[in-house]
C-alpha cells in the first residue's frame, strides 16, 4: 500500500504538529497523564492559604504542567480567573521577579465619562508603577488583595535565581499572603530533588506549600503522548513498537515526542499509517541526528578519542545502563556488570574509574555529576537527557542490541 506523494506530504506536517519534542505543551488537549499532579495542584488553588511547588528533574513536563493551569483551573473559579507565568534567570532578584508578574496582569477599573453623553469606559491599572521602587513582602500581598478575580502567579525556574535574599523574600510573601488568606495562589516551578533544594532555610512555609513532585512518567502516561499525537494525524501504532518508544525513552517526555514523530514519518515513507517496531528502529539514527545542539556537543566531547581502546563510548553507556537510585544516582559497581556485557569480558572497577573520574572534570564534560565521599562516590547525569541519548548511540553504533535493554529493563 502506498500513500500519493500529497497525501503524504499533508499527513507529514500532521505528524510534525502532533508532537513537539522541543517546546513545553501549552493546551490540555496535547497534555497527556499527570492525574495526580494535577489533582495536587487543584487543590492547592482552592484551598485557602494554599501554595504550591513543582519540582523534578530536567525535561520532566514541569513547564508544561504549568502551562495548562489556566485551563485547567478557569471552570473552577467563579469570580474569574488571572493567571501570570514568569520565567526567572540568574539576574533575577525579588523586585524584578514582581515587575515581571505584575506586568503580566491586566486589570482595569471604569471611568466615568464627564457630561450626560460620554459612556463610561475603562481604564488600564498600571500594576508596575504601583509597586514602586522599595519592593517587600507586604507590599506585594497589599496590591494583590486589591484584585477581584482569583491570580495564580506561577513563578518557572525558580531554581535558577542565585540570589539567597530572594529566595528568603519569596518565602516571606507566601507565609504573609497565607496568613491573611489573600485569593492569590502562588506556584513555584523548579529543577530539584527535593523541596529544601529549592526553598532551603525557609521550612516555615511548608505547611502552606503544597508539594508537587514531577516524576519520570509511566508507560502508561508515555502511551498516551503517542496515542494522543497519533490519532490527531490520524495514525495508528503496534503494540511492540509503543513499548519499544517508552522502553528508549526512559521516561523521559522529550524523546517521547521526538522518537513518536520520527517513528511516524518513516512509517509514511514506507507508505503506511501503522507504525511498526522497525520504524522505531529506522527512527533511532534520526533521533541522533535531531537531539538537541548541546546534548550532541557533550556526548562528543566527553568521548571523543583518537585512540580506538579508551573505552569513553563504552564506559559512558555502561553507565546509562547502570541501576540508579531513587535520585539517579549509581555506584561504580553499578557499573561493573553493564560495562562486562558490552565489552563481553570481565571489566572491574579500576579498568574504568578514571574514565567515571575524567566525566565528572572539564576535559570530558562535566556530563556526570559526583557525591559522597572517596571510595563510595555516587554518580548521576548532569542532564537526564542524556541518558537516552547515550543508550540510542550504543544501538546505533552497534554497541548494543535490542535484546540487550530489554533484557536489562527487565532486571531493573
Ligand atoms: N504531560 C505531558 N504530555 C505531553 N507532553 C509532555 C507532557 N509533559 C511534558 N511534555 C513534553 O516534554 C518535553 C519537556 O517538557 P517541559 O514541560 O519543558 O519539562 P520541564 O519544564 O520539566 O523541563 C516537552 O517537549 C513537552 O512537550
Ligand atoms: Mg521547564
Amino acid at each position: 500500500m502506498t500513500i500519493p506523494n500529497d497525501e503524504r506530504i499533508a499527513l507529514e506536517m500532521k505528524v510534525n504538529l502532533a508532537f513537539s519534542p522541543a517546546a513545553p505543551i501549552d493546551q490540555r488537549s496535547l497534555f497527556a497523564g499527570r492525574l495526580q499532579q494535577i489533582t495536587e495542584i487543584m487543590d492547592a488553588v482552592t484551598q485557602r492559604g494554599q501554595h504550591a511547588i513543582i519540582f523534578g528533574e530536567r525535561g520532566v513536563g514541569k513547564t508544561s504542567l504549568a502551562n495548562i493551569l489556566n485551563d485547567l483551573l478557569k471552570p473552577i473559579c467563579p469570580r474569574g480567573l488571572i493567571v501570570s507565568k514568569v520565567n526567572c534567570d540568574v539576574t533575577d532578584t525579588y523586585s524584578s521577579i514582581w515587575k515581571k508578574v505584575f506586568g503580566e496582569i491586566q486589570v482595569f477599573h471604569p471611568k466615568r465619562g464627564i457630561g450626560y453623553s460620554v459612556k463610561p469606559s475603562k481604564e488600564r491599572i498600571d500594576l508596575v508603577q504601583l509597586l514602586g521602587d522599595e519592593v517587600s513582602p507586604d507590599h506585594v500581598r497589599h496590591i494583590l488583595s486589591l484584585i477581584e478575580p482569583h491570580i495564580v502567579v506561577i513563578i518557572d525556574e525558580f531554581d535558577r535565581v542565585q540570589n539567597e535574599n530572594t529566595r528568603t523574600l519569596l518565602a516571606d510573601t507566601i507565609k504573609t499572603l497565607s496568613d491573611y488568606t489573600v485569593q492569590c495562589t502562588v506556584v513555584l516551578v523548579g529543577v530539584a530533588d527535593s523541596v529544601d533544594g529549592l526553598i532551603r532555610e525557609h521550612l516555615s512555609v511548608d505547611r502552606a506549600l503544597m508539594q508537587v513532585h514531577m516524576p519520570r512518567m509511566s508507560a502508561e502516561e508515555t502511551h498516551e503522548i503517542i496515542e494522543k499525537g497519533l490519532q490527531s494525524v490520524p495514525m495508528q501504532i503496534q503494540n511492540d513498537a509503543l513499548e519499544y518508544i517508552s522502553l528508549l525513552s526512559q521516561g523521559l517526555p522529550h524523546y517521547v515526542h521526538l522518537l513518536g514523530q520520527l517513528s511516524a514519518r518513516r512509517s509514511l515513507g514506507s507508505g503506511r499509517r501503522t507504525v511498526q517496531k522497525d520504524d522505531v528502529k529506522a527512527a533511532i539514527s534520526d533521533a541522533i541526528h535531531k537531539a538537541q545542539q548541546s546534548i550532541l556537543s557533550a556526548y562528543h566531547k566527553a568521548t571523543m578519542s583518537t585512540r580506538r581502546e579508551t573505552l569513553y563510548a563504552q564506559v559512558l553507556l555502561a553507565c546509562a545502563l547502570a541501576k540508579v537510585d531513587s535520585l539517579g544516582y549509581f555506584a561504580a559497581s553499578d557499573v561493573r556488570d553493564p560495562m562486562s556485557q558490552i565489552m563481553k569480558r570481565h571489566y572491574d572497577i579500576p579498568a574504568f574509574a578514571r574514565h567515571l573520574n575524567d566525566f565528572c572534570e572539564a576535559v570530558r564534560g562535566p556530563i556526570l555529576q559526583k557525591t559522597g565521599i572517596r571510595r563510595r562516590f555516587r554518580f548521576r547525569f548532569l542532564n537526564p537527557l542524556m541518558q537516552p541519548y547515550v543508550v540510542l548511540q550504543g544501538l546505533a553504533l552497534n554497541m548494543i542490541d535490542e535484546p540487550f535493554i530489554q533484557a536489562l529493563a527487565k532486571t531493573s
